[in-house]
């Protein structure tokens, strides 16, 4: 089945994953929560109607543990981070519609009744397990209580996640050579009664699930795979009394996993919301519950139940850490439930050091009050997280990478060309002179709204914020072309034109600029002599007509120095220490959970497609063997270059999408293998005149393996 695309006219919830309440936030979790908030922006601009939401997660052993550690209460101690954490957001822009937390009797009430409805239809169990325990403390030890090895890869692991391994989450009893994490007491197993959820019942409805599911592909292709290898059932209590107490069961010491409560706070926030705003303003329902199958019902597995049905948009931004959680163990409770199920799971690649987690307790990590003390402006970050590499591709911070795409894209195109236009506005007009768009400007700025449109459907936040980079980088180049500098002498009218084009191109990349850079869009949209908010500016507004009047500028961006980004590299080296050794980390709860610097994150690999094609389709492909004598970057372009390519018969220019992955100036010489006869296409006005074959989201360039000349075909 295919969605509907956005915007649609349902109601949309966007989520991120809930920050547990136990630490400082670095710019790892900043990912999730500034993508969140980028997408949920685009999506109004788009006009979706949109509910952002998320909250504290305050329940579970990540807190507890760390509560012990520093001998407070747990409850002081996640609504103390909680307080703090409800002030850091909007200090990046992060603004959300609702931000709640898992503690508050919204979602206490609100889990108890779902998990009620689970236990009434025959979906959770009891039985025996073996669970660990300190005899010397007399205590029981779930989840981050215990470290141990990995049964699965051997690896040193946490009691609910092998966090430094093969990432599998774990079922009590299954980590070996038990260890308490608090006393350091060997454990032993002991044999408890324990309540699990029959996740293997809706191995076709997940089937089902994840072929309607949209977003990133990597939040589809993992889940498929464990599903192949057999789903097991899922144990929701455990032995302790921070959390919420099993429905019917007070008294005992057993509460529901945190896992549970957690995504529950998705719809417990959006309830709240509705709460504050009136259900006619935003109805959490409508999203959540409304026209959803039956909770017993089977054909909810198929698309065609689905298709069509009113139900709301509901889409997860989370980190790829906790992909199983959101496409296995959470879908399945929704639809015992009876609720609707996401539409989306947006998973992005983590944010590493040297190619390492970030190590809460090593201080390996860069802090999101770090980042805000050394002045930078959130927005800055916001374009950083959002836009470098795909979505799923892990980060690796560097300073130096960060200055490079401010000064470049940020101070060098946008930032630039808004000043320039804006300041021989006012200079010559005092604001917009009297015109109307042109025609190129004016397709132009529609091409732009295009690109954003089909970027924002795809999940894509690069691409959504190129769109905007790009038309700044075209208005860098339609100034220089037409000088108008040179026409106010002698064709004023002309020149009246190409600088009413230019207000209109600063107002179209307001528009597109603002959900990643809300602070700066805003700036330039109040520039500009606009009223009220660039937020509430849908997409037509980008080619409707600018204001009157405006007075002179200031500059959008600071370039950052070299000697600043030496300063911070250094400072980062020191703080940092070493790359992470693979040893276990001491169990801070940071939500990190990366791969090894030395285990290559495991691809994900895109299912063959299903359709084969005949051997005569293939010949219709001209494919040659090219050599690359020129490459250069095409200003403004993210990450497009210009190529000339001799493919022995003639010299052809090529653009490619290669611009950040590889140096531009080492490509002279390179053989690579080209598509000769795809059909000619202008990107970013440059004509590409065939297609340079590269592998992956690296861009991975396509050679030969012994020296076939140039020209020389393919088969
Ligand atoms: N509390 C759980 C999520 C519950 S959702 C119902 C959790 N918390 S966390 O604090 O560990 O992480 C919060 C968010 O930050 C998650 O989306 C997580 O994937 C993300 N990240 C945490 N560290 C990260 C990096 N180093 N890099 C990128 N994202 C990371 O998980
Ligand atoms: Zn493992």
């Amino acid at each position: 089945m295919s969605h509907d695309d956005f915007p649609t006219d349902r109601p949309a919830v966007v989520t991120c994953g809930l920050p547990y309440a136990n630490g400082d936030l670095h710019i790892g979790h900043l990912r999730t929560y500034v993508s969140g908030d980028a997408y949920a922006r685009a999506l109004e601009t788009l006009g979706q109607e949109t509910a952002f939401v998320s909250g504290s997660d305050m329940h579970g052993t990540p807190v507890a543990v760390n509560a012990e550690k520093e001998g407070v209460s747990p409850e002081e101690f996640a609504l103390d981070h909680h307080e703090t954490y409800a002030g850091t957001f909007p200090k990046f822009n992060v603004e959300f519609d609702n931000y709640g937390h898992t503690h508050e009797p919204t979602n206490t009430e609100l889990t108890r009744e779902i998990v009620r409805t689970l236990d009434e239809a025959g979906h959770v169990y009891e039985k025996e397990i073996q669970v660990a325990y300190d005899p010397t403390d007399d205590q029981w030890l779930p989840d981050r209580y215990v470290e141990g090895t990995c049964p699965y890869c051997g690896e040193q692991a946490r009691g609910d996640e092998c966090d430094e391994g093969c990432g599998r989450h774990l079922e009590p009893g299954e980590i070996e050579d038990p260890v308490s994490a608090i006393s350091g007491n060997p454990a032993e197993y002991r044999e408890r009664t324990h309540k699990f959820f029959r996740v293997s019942e809706f191995e076709d409805y997940l089937t089902g699930f994840l072929d309607r599911l949209e977003g990133t592909s990597n939040a589809k292709n993992q889940p498929r795979e464990w599903i192949e290898n057999g789903l097991q059932d899922w144990c929701i209590t455990r032995d302790m009394d921070w959390g919420i107490d099993y429905p019917g069961e007070d008294g005992d010491d057993l509460v529901l996993y945190v896992w549970v409560d957690a995504p529950i706070e998705y719809v417990a926030s959006t309830k709240q919301y509705t709460e504050r705003v009136g259900a006619d303003t935003f109805d959490w329902e409508t999203v959540w519950k409304a026209n959803a199958p039956d909770a017993d019902d089977p054909a909810a597995a198929d698309a065609e139940t689905w298709a069509g049905r009113d139900t709301g948009e509901i889409v997860h931004i989370i980190g790829r850490d906790i992909i199983q959680h959101h496409t296995v163990f959470w879908p399945s409770m929704l639809r015992a439930a009876g609720y609707n199920e996401p539409r989306a799971v947006m998973a992005s690649g983590f944010v590493n050091l040297d190619g390492a987690a970030f190590s809460t307790s090593r201080d390996r990590a860069v802090w999101a009050d770090e980042y805000l003390d050394e002045g930078f402006d959130p927005d800055l970050v916001r374009y950083y997280l959002t836009t470098t590499g795909g979505f799923q591709q892990d980060v690796d911070f560097s300073w130096e990478k960060f200055q490079e795409r401010v000064n470049g894209e940020l101070v060098g195109t946008l930032g630039n060309f808004a000043y320039r236009s804006l300041l021989f506005a006012a200079r010559n007009y005092g604001g917009t002179p009297d015109a109307t768009t042109s025609e190129e400007v004016a397709s132009r700025i529609e091409e732009a709204v295009e690109d954003f449109e089909a970027a924002v459907n795809d999940y894509s936040l690069k691409r959504a914020g190129d769109a905007a980079v790009a038309l700044a980088g075209f208005g860098n180049e339609y100034i220089q072309r037409n000088e108008p500098w040179n026409l106010t002498d002698d064709d004023p009218d002309r020149a009246e034109q190409v600088i009413y084009d230019c207000v209109q191109v600063a107002k179209a990349v307001a528009v597109l600029a603002a959900p990643i850079l809300p602070g700066k869009a805003q700036r330039l949209w109040e520039q500009l002599g606009e009223d009220g908010s660039v937020h509430d500016a849908s997409l037509e507004a980008c080619l409707e007509s600018p204001p009157g009047d405006f007075g002179e500028p200031d500059e959008l961006f600071e370039k950052i120095e070299d000697d600043r980004v030496e300063e911070l590299s250094a400072e980062m080296e020191a703080s940092a220490g070493p790359a992470d050794d693979g040893e276990a980390d001491d169990g801070e709860a940071d939500g990190e959970s990366a791969d090894d610097a030395e285990d290559e994150p495991a691809p994900d690999l895109e299912p063959i497609a299903d359709d084969r094609i005949s051997f005569e389709d293939f010949q219709d492909l001209d494919i040659r063997v090219g050599e690359i004598e020129a490459a250069e970057p095409i200003e403004g372009a993210d990450d497009l270059a210009r190529l000339e390519v001799d493919i022995g018969v003639e010299r052809r220019q090529i653009v490619a999408g290669i611009k950040q992955l590889h140096d531009l100036d080492e490509l002279a010489g390179t053989r690579a293998v080209i598509v000769a006869n795809l059909e000619k296409a202008e990107l970013f006005g440059v004509e590409s005149n065939g297609m340079l074959l590269a592998a992956g989201e690296d861009a991975d360039i396509l050679t030969t393996h012994g020296d076939s000349a140039p020209g020389t075909k393919v088969r």
